[in-house]
């Protein structure tokens, strides 16, 4: 990445201005009638009726998956406390001074760290939104010099709060390989090794929110995403038949999406969905998202019995993870493709 402005310091500094470099091609900015939507068509699934095995269930959370690549979920047994307590300590940090964030600045060759991910040129259109980013799972993969020590508490937190979606991941893909007509545990095993990572968007307020975007169209490339939203601001945005949907809160529901991997494993029958995140005029918004995905080493590719028997047809071809995650990163980076981890 290269150095761009802090987005919430530009607003700090004067609270009408919105650079240029911000301002987005008009048919790609927020329209009004985006949100002419109703949030409940989004599904809604009950991670406790999953987890007892009841079968109605699972047929929503597979109809879910087929036909938005998204839905909420309630039930989900991340204690309200824990996730509150990720909340307070995430705003706290986000109020700390410009200098004070800096001590964890994303250098220009990571993208862990506090700042901007995959900015590449002087002239590419910029997010309104700045963030925090780690890896925190398996934990020898972090790099603690990056994990803020202010305000007290947070790294705890953070671990706590990751641990707590761990599960509801867990518990996920016991489902998720139910539906994909395999045992229990089969797209665990998959992973190798379940890898995590965290990331929390601050997106300030914006004068101009009808001409910026927070985060630029793109799908994850995840195997799965879960995101905590806040209960009272809006943000995030869906692609579903041409049209962007936003996902309003349900207070306390957690967001799932389908990432690329979930994508390739099921040869497409589940979509990884293209998605963006929208500014606000007079509130800030935070939102907290968690990914899950394989080791680096794993093959992915269309499981064979997720194949047409007829037909044969396989629609990805078979990559090493950790080689199609810096082939996205690089397609993104040349501005061909909408596709990040993060
Ligand atoms: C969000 O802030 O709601 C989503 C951000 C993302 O998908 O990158
Ligand atoms: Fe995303």
């Amino acid at each position: 990445s290269i150095p761009v402005p802090n987005v919430q310091e530009l607003m700090r500094k004067d609270p009408l201005q919105v650079p240029q470099r911000y301002v987005r091609e008009v048919e790609d900015r927020p329209k009004d009638t985006d949100t002419s939507y109703l949030s409940s068509v989004i599904p809604v699934i009950d991670l406790s009726l999953l987890v007892m095995g009841n079968n109605e269930e699972l047929t929503k959370l597979d109809l879910a998956c087929l036909e938005w690549g998204f839905f909420q979920v309630v039930n989900h047994g991340v204690a309200k406390q824990v996730s509150q307590k990720m909340k307070d300590a995430a705003a706290e940090f986000f109020e700390l001074s410009l200098e004070e964030k800096n001590k964890y600045a994303m250098p220009s060759d990571d993208i862990q760290g506090y700042g901007h991910a995959y900015v590449v040129s002087e002239d590419q259109i910029l997010d309104w939104s700045d963030a925090l980013i780690l890896l925190v799972h398996p934990s020898h993969y972090r790099k603690l010099k990056f994990w803020p020590n202010s305000p007290k508490g947070l790294q705890e937190i953070i671990e706590e709060y990751s641990n707590a979606i761990r599960k509801v991941a867990t518990e996920l893909f016991q489902s998720f390989s139910l539906i994909m007509e395999m045992d229990k545990e089969a797209l665990l095993g998959l992973h190798k090794q379940l890898v995590q990572a965290y990331r929390v968007n601050y997106y300030p307020p914006c004068s101009k929110p009808d001409q910026v975007l927070g985060v630029s169209p793109h799908s994850d490339t995840s195997t799965i995403t879960i995101l905590m939203q806040e209960d009272d601001v809006c943000g995030l945005q869906i692609k579903h038949n041409n049209e962007w949907v936003p996902v309003n809160p349900i207070p306390d529901a957690l967001v799932v999406n389908v990432g690329d991997v979930f994508e390739i494993w099921s040869n497409g029958k589940y979509k990884s969905v293209e998605h963006r995140a929208v500014a606000n005029y007079n509130k800030a918004r935070i939102s907290y998202a968690s990914f899950l995905f394989p080791h680096d080493e794993v093959e992915i590719g269309p499981l064979s019995h997720m194949v047409d028997s007829k037909t044969k047809q396989q629609l990805f071809k078979k990559v090493r993870y950790g080689e199609y995650l810096r082939s996205s990163m690089n397609k993104k980076m040349e501005g061909k493709a909408h596709t990040q981890m993060a």
